[in-house]
């Protein structure tokens, strides 16, 4: 009697929760990893506010660029808050149980946030090609109205891009274990335990990735050529350097980031590790987040100036 209730209880998928793997498989360096991602999490915040805050302060800033590198900072603050708080949990308590609304919920945020950083960082290629290689409409182009509205719009397709992934993964029946062998609910370990034809979702999670990916990313490679070959037609070493200083930072940003995700989601399935895989999302959804601040603030001259700025300011006060 007991044993055939079991089975209706699964067989009807009520499922109340996950257990997050995590790095459970090294025990003895859960105190490390705790530190070491405490570390990281705070240089992300502090790093990501600051360039927030310049960004609003200084009046030097107050242009396009740098109203998308604050949109950029504010999302990559959320971004790696939606797991990495959780994750640190984790690792200091040792319980690695989570509700199946809070891994939804992970999922859910990690995806709209992760497609709205594609556009964003489109928009923000396609903001410095108008600069650089048609700088005499950039004023009109590139006005208040349609910044604001291009980010608005990368916010707006991460939420609903999103909202299908999630929606569509989390239907489906999840009877084969519920032990996730990652350390945030990620769709490609999620798929590992469904049961049933999952090969209609893989090939849709495929196409919207590719939507998301390849989109963008063909709109910031056009944009690049664009602008290297401006750059390069310039006829002073001083201009050609001073346009590339602009775009170098971003650039950077954009490797990193698609690098991850390319590897990441749109590997074929035949090659899936959960190791590597858990080795890349930690690239992106740890380390990427407080790189881009320190990016910014290093190669960037105008940011420099801002926070040397600023430390004068407080010091005569
Ligand atoms: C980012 O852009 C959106 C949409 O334009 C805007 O509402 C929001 O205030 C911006 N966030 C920051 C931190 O600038």
């Amino acid at each position: 009697m007991k044993n055939s209730q079991e089975t209706v209880g699964r067989n009807s998928t009520t499922i109340t929760g996950f257990i997050l793997l995590g790095f459970s498989d090294i025990p003895s360096l859960q105190h490390l990893f705790f530190s070491v991602f405490l570390v990281t999490y705070i240089v992300t915040l502090a790093g990501n506010l600051l360039i927030i805050v310049l960004t609003l302060a200084d009046p030097a800033l107050h242009i396009p660029m740098y109203f998308f590198l604050r949109n950029l900072s504010f999302l990559e603050m959320c971004y790696t808050s939606v797991n990495v708080p959780k994750m640190l949990g984790n690792l200091f308590s040792g319980d690695k149980a989570i509700s199946f609304i809070g891994c939804a919920m992970q999922t859910y945020f990690s995806f709209f946030l992760g497609g709205s950083e594609c556009f964003l960082l489109a928009f923000m290629a396609y903001d410095r090609y108008v600069a650089i290689c048609k700088p005499l409409h950039y004023p009109v182009v590139m006005n208040r109205k349609v910044s604001t509205g291009l980010a608005a719009g990368s916010w707006l397709s991460g939420l609903l891009m999103s909202f299908g992934h999630t929606s569509m993964v989390f239907t489906l029946p999840f009877c084969r274990s519920h032990e996730i062998n990652h350390f945030f609910c990620d769709i490609p370990p999620l798929l590992k335990l469904a049961c049933g034809d999952i090969s209609r979702y893989e090939m849709a999670v495929f196409i919207m990735a590719l939507f998301f990916v390849i989109f963008p990313f063909m709109l910031i490679l056009m944009s690049y050529v664009c602008i290297i070959s401006t750059i390069l037609r310039m006829p002073s070493g001083e201009g050609r350097r001073k346009s590339f200083s602009t775009c170098s930072s971003h650039l950077m940003v954009v490797t990193l980031f698609y690098g991850a995700a390319c590897i990441m989601y749109l590997k074929p399935n035949s090659s899936y590790s959960p190791d590597t895989d858990k080795f890349l999302s930690l690239f992106y959804m740890v380390i990427t987040p407080m790189l881009n601040p320190i990016i910014y603030s290093l190669r960037n001259k105008e940011v420099k100036g801002a926070f040397w700025r600023m430390v004068q300011k407080r010091r005569f006060h």
